[in-house]
C-alpha cells in the first residue's frame, strides 16, 4: 500500500504521515527533508541556493546521514529548500530515491513493512501518482504560521510570529507558481483541513478513509 500526503507549508503532513505509518505498519518518508538537506548544505558551503550547478551537485551527492542532520528544521533551511526544490534537474536527482522507497519500502525496526507513507508537495501528482490512496492536507495560513511559531519556540529557535507568517507565505507561493511539480492537489485527492481539528482527529478521519475503501 502508498499512501500520498501532500499540501502546503506546516499543514499537519508530516504529523499525519508518521501516525499512518505506525497505525498501518507502513515505512515513512519525509521528503521534504530531501530538499531541505540539499538546503541546508547550499548554505552551510556559503553557495546562493539559486545557483543550479551547485543545487544540482549537492543533490547528486546527497547521502542518507544528510536527511538526519539537526538543522534541518531552521526557516532559514526551509526558505533555501524551497528555492533549490524550483530547480527541474535538481528534481529530477532526487526522484528515483523516492519512487524506489515507495516501491521497495524498507523493513521497519520490527519486521517488514507493509508498504509506504510518503509527505511533501508531489507525491500524489509526480512522484507516486498510482499511490492507493491521496490526501491533500490544507489550514489556514495564520493557524499554520502559529503553529510553526509555537514550534520553532519551543525548540528554542528565535522566532517572530508576523516573519513566519510572511516566510510560509512566499514558500507556499514558490512552491505552487514552480514550473515542475508545483504544490497541487491531485485530481483524486481526498481533502483535510485541520485548521480548527486536533492531529488525534485527522488520523481518526483518515483511517475512516481508508476503512471505507476496503484498503
Ligand atoms: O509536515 P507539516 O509541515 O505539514 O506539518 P507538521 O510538522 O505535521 O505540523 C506542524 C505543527 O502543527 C506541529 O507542531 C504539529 O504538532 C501541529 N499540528 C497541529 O497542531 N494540529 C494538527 N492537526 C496537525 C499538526
Ligand atoms: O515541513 P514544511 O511544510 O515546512 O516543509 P517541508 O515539507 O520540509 O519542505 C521544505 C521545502 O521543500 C518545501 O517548501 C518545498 O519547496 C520543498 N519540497 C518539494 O518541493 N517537494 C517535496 N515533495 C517536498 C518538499
Amino acid at each position: 500500500m502508498i499512501i500520498a500526503v501532500d499540501g502546503p507549508v506546516a499543514a499537519g503532513k508530516g504529523t499525519l504521515a508518521r501516525s499512518l505509518a505506525r497505525e498501518l505498519r507502513l515505512a515513512y518518508l519525509d521528503t521534504g527533508s530531501i530538499y531541505r538537506a540539499v538546503g541546508a548544505k547550499i548554505l552551510e558551503a556559503d553557495q546562493d541556493p539559486g545557483d543550479p550547478v551547485a543545487a544540482l551537485s549537492v543533490a547528486e551527492s546527497l547521502g542518507p546521514g544528510d536527511l538526519e542532520r539537526p538543522d534541518l528544521r531552521r526557516e532559514s533551511v526551509g526558505l533555501a529548500a524551497s528555492t533549490v526544490a524550483v530547480n527541474t534537474q535538481v528534481r529530477a536527482a532526487l526522484l528515483e530515491f523516492q519512487r524506489d522507497f515507495a516501491k521497495n519500502p524498507p523493513d521497519l525496526a520490527d519486521g517488514p513493512a507493509a508498504g509506504a507513507v510518503l509527505d511533501g508537495r508531489d507525491i500524489g501528482t509526480v512522484v507516486c501518482p498510482d499511490a492507493d490512496l491521496k490526501f491533500f492536507v490544507t489550514a489556514t495560513p495564520e493557524a499554520r504560521a502559529e503553529r510553526r511559531h509555537k514550534e520553532l519556540i519551543e525548540r528554542g529557535d528565535e522566532s517572530i510570529y508576523a516573519r513566519v507568517l510572511q516566510d510560509l507565505k512566499d514558500r507556499d507561493a514558490r512552491d505552487s507558481q514552480r514550473v515542475t511539480a508545483p504544490l497541487k492537489p491531485a485530481e483524486d485527492a481526498v481533502y483535510l483541513d485541520t485548521s480548527t481539528v486536533e492531529a488525534g482527529k485527522v488520523l481518526e478521519t483518515a483511517l475512516d478513509v481508508i476503512r471505507s475503501r476496503g484498503l
